[in-house]
C-alpha cells in the first residue's frame, strides 16, 4: 500500500516538471534577447549592482523612491534613469544615483534589468 502510494506521485511529478522546464530554460541561457528579457537574471542584477540598497521594490521611499509601478514611465524614461541617471531627477531627490551603470551594463543586461523593473507593482 505505501509502495503504489509513492509510485504514483513520483511518476506523474517527474515527467511534468523536467520536460518544460527543460524547453523554457534552453532558449534563455543561449540568447535572452531572441526570448525577450531574463527576469531573474533582471532581479539578479537588481541585487548584485546595489539598486536595492537605494530603491525598494514597494512604494516605500529610500535613498530613492520605491520603484513600484516604474514600468509606467515606459522603457526608454527607465533606461535613461538607469545610465544616465541626472538626465532626470525626479521631484523630491536628490542627484545621488551612481553614473556608472551604462559602463559596466550590457545591452542585454540592461534589458533584463528594465524587464525586471517592468514587473514591480
Ligand atoms: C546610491 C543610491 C542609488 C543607487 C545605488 C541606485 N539608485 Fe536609482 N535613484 C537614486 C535616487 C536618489 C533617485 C532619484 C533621483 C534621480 O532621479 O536620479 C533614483 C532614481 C531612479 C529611477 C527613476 C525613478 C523614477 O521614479 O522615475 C530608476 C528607474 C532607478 N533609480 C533605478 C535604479 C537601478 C535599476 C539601480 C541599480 C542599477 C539604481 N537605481 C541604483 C538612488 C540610487
Amino acid at each position: 500500500m505505501l509502495v503504489a502510494c509513492v509510485e504514483a506521485t513520483e511518476n506523474p511529478v517527474g515527467t511534468t516538471t523536467l520536460v518544460p522546464e527543460n524547453g523554457s530554460l534552453a532558449p534563455a541561457t543561449s540568447e535572452s534577447a531572441a526570448s525577450g528579457p531574463d527576469i531573474a537574471n533582471g532581479a539578479r542584477q537588481f541585487k548584485g549592482l546595489g539598486c536595492s540598497g537605494c530603491h525598494r521594490t514597494d512604494s516605500t521611499k529610500l535613498v530613492g523612491p520605491g520603484l513600484s509601478g516604474i514600468g509606467a514611465r515606459g522603457d526608454d524614461a527607465i533606461r535613461t534613469s538607469i545610465i544616465d541617471p541626472s538626465a532626470i531627477i525626479v521631484d523630491g531627490f536628490n542627484d545621488l544615483m551612481p553614473k556608472t551603470f551604462g559602463d559596466v551594463l550590457s545591452d542585454s543586461e540592461l534589458d533584463d534589468l528594465i524587464g525586471y523593473l517592468n514587473t514591480l507593482n
